[in-house]
């Protein structure tokens, strides 16, 4: 008789880490890939469901779903959003778990920590709209924001931008700007990371990419910072001054049409009238697959903001699991040992 086990393999944060997972570069060839398997209809991506339990917090978990039918996956994110979790337990807002199913059998293959990869998608769509949108001679770098996806789209950005020199970095505090910093600067040693003890301005003031990544709903980032030729990556809910939209000269999004139904900066200027269809320049895919221009001149200034394409996560999941199964590491956990009534002592255990 045909055995009956069904087993997935569990992969821990520790288990991608030591598989060599964390690993931009292939983040971003994977994103890049994926966008345009979505321009050509071979990804499904139904809504996402969102269940939110405190609505002035905004602490959530919502579940996310995608295909990838060429790959014949089927997956979920499933992710919480505590914002005040970095304030009340010096622990990450966001946490996240996924979920890999074969589409043959329907069986699942892969349970796994889903943080680090959701927060690399999140680096890696910024890095490819650096790639694309940023000038090639890029040299500086500005943040408001030191946190998770600050670090990570550092990261990111130097994957792409080598040119890369100076990083200035503001916070809400002085220790979150040195935290970063001395997480990031050994990685990066060739990087000069400057602390500006919490002044916005001296962080992004004519740095020619600017990332705004803070958990605040405020205009922090000023028009006038923003010089000829800046590249601007928005990751956050409200956190610049209509003006810069307004003075950019285009406006790229992960997808605009979803935009449209959130809260950020774009957002709240498309609800107001102050932003139309016709002011957004491209979807990012359609930068990746040569339908719509990158960059065109070296005085443009770039606008660029992603709300997260849940696709983009499952497909860099599904490039970690495969690159740690080729290394045989994570842990092999059987869902059932056979079907429920073959189970020779089932007289034992079924309670009526
Ligand atoms: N676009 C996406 O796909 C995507 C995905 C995940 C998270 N996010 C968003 O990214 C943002 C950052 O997430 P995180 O995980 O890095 O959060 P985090 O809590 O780790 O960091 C937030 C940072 O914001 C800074 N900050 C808050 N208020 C500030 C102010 N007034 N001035 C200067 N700095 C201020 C804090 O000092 C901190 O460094 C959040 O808004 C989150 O919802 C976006």
């Amino acid at each position: 008789m045909a055995s009956h086990r069904v087993s997935f393999t569990y992969l821990s944060q520790e288990d991608l880490l030591e598989a060599g997972c964390f690993d931009l570069s292939m983040a971003i060839d994977v994103a890049e890939k994926t966008m345009v398997e979505f321009e050509d209809h071979r990804i499904l991506f139904p809504e996402k469901i969102v269940q939110i339990f405190d609505p002035v917090a905004q602490d959530r978990i919502n579940c996310l779903p995608a295909t990838l039918l060429d790959d014949k996956i089927c997956g979920a994110k499933w992710v919480s959003v505590f914002p005040r979790n970095p304030k009340r337990y010096d622990m990450q807002n966001l946490s996240a778990i996924f979920i890999l199913s074969e589409i043959e059998k329907g069986f699942p293959v892969a349970v796994m920590e889903g943080t680090l990869a959701s927060n690399m998608r999140v680096a890696a769509m910024g890095g490819i709209a650096a790639k694309y949108l940023a000038r090639q001679d890029s040299q500086s770098i500005g943040f408001i924001g030191a946190g998770e996806q600050a670090k990570m789209h550092m990261l990111a950005m130097k994957v792409v931008c080598p040119s890369l020199k100076e990083c200035r970095v503001a916070a809400k505090t002085a220790e979150e700007e040195n935290q970063f910093i001395h997480e990031l600067s050994p990685i990066l040693p060739d990087i000069n990371f400057i602390s500006v003890n919490t002044v916005a301005r001296d962080a992004m003031q004519d740095a020619d990419i600017m990332v705004t990544a803070t958990s605040a709903q405020a205009p922090l980032l000023k028009a006038e910072w923003m010089k000829p030729g800046a590249f601007y990556s928005h990751i956050g809910g409200w956190e610049d001054e209509y003006q810069v939209a307004q003075q950019c000269d285009k406006i790229v999004c992960d997808d605009w049409d979803t935009v449209t139904h959130r809260t950020q900066t774009l957002s709240r200027m498309y609800k107001q009238g102050l932003l139309s269809h016709s002011d957004i320049h491209a979807d990012l895919h359609e930068l990746v697959s040569g339908h719509k221009p990158g960059r065109e001149s070296d005085q443009e200034r770039i606008y660029f903001n992603a709300v997260g394409l849940a696709y983009v996560d499952i497909a860099i999941a599904l490039a970690m699991f495969k690159r740690a199964e080729s290394s045989a590491i994570g842990q092999q956990l059987n869902l059932q040992e056979t079907m429920v009534f073959e189970h020779q002592d089932i007289l034992d255990k079924i309670r009526l």
